[in-house]
């Protein structure tokens, strides 16, 4: 693992823009719904794994993980914390059915699912320990990335945890072949592009932003973990971010 200080950049400036809006990517979802689980084996099993380790989820917290997809992640957060409340919110109708079957397969009842959208959640402030959020920002049109994570703010207690996993840059020319397609037209994955959040969460005011990048089937995701500050925390300053490169698989 290679460690270094990234240097906050004018992230606009270096992500491509959606190409559609976000409707059109979510109706896409939902034709995907049924096989998305096949894709999501090949190229994010190693960052879900990964994100549920950083989530640490203590039993009895509050949880939301906005964009549920398959419910994959839903189950196990909700299966870590079954004297908690663990909420999810999606906006496909493919992807909600299969969450909702997953959960009757999984008999969790600490679990809750809503259909909305992650730019207008319908929860108060100040509402979550941790949220959860994988391969969504990535769909987004540019301009929505900051109100999505200024939302997810919102609705996360003081000293909450946010972990996301995104589709990146990649670091490494072979990693970049997702991208260079999508620039050309060959909108494989419904919007999906490389997006950093770091740089954005540091301009929302979030503390202790680290971000891990890892690749799977030289697929680039980014983990991105952070913190909403505390009215008691030290004066805020702009959040350095940690970065952690991991090696690519052999795969990767
Ligand atoms: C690539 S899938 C990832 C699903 C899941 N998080 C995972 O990691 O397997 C992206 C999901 O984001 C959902 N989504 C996109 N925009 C959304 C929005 N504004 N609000 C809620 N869900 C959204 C899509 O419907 C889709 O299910």
């Amino acid at each position: 693992m290679a460690h270094q200080s990234a240097p906050e950049s004018d992230w606009r400036s270096q992500i491509l823009e959606a190409r559609k809006p976000v409707e059109a990517a979510v109706s896409r979802y939902s034709t995907l719904a049924p096989v998305y689980e096949l894709w999501a084996r090949v190229t994010e099993s190693r960052p879900r794994r990964r994100v549920l380790e950083l989530a640490e989820v203590r039993d009895g917290e509050a949880i939301l993980e906005v964009a549920t997809g398959t419910g994959a992640q839903l189950v196990s957060l909700a299966d870590r914390n079954q004297s908690g409340h663990t909420i999810g919110i999606e906006l496909s109708d493919g992807m909600l059915a299969q969450t909702r079957k997953r959960l009757q397969t999984a008999e969790l009842t600490s679990v809750e699912l809503v259909r909305g959208d992650a730019l207008r959640l319908p929860f108060d402030d100040d509402s979550f320990n941790l949220l959860v959020n994988g391969y969504m920002l990535d769909l987004l049109m540019r301009e929505d990335i900051p109100r999505a994570l200024a939302e997810f703010k919102r609705v996360m207690r003081p000293s909450g945890r946010l972990v996301l996993s995104n589709m990146t840059k990649g670091e490494r020319h072979r990693h970049r072949v997702w991208d260079w397609l999508y620039a050309r037209g060959l909108n494989l994955t419904a919007n999906c592009r490389g997006v950093l959040a770091a740089p954005v969460l540091a301009e929302l005011g979030f503390a202790e932003i680290r971000r891990e990048y890892m690749t799977q089937m030289l697929f680039p995701t980014e983990i991105v973990t952070a913190r909403k500050p505390a009215p008691t925390d030290a004066a805020p300053t702009r959040s350095p971010i940690s970065e952690t490169s991991q090696r690519a698989s052999p795969h990767g």
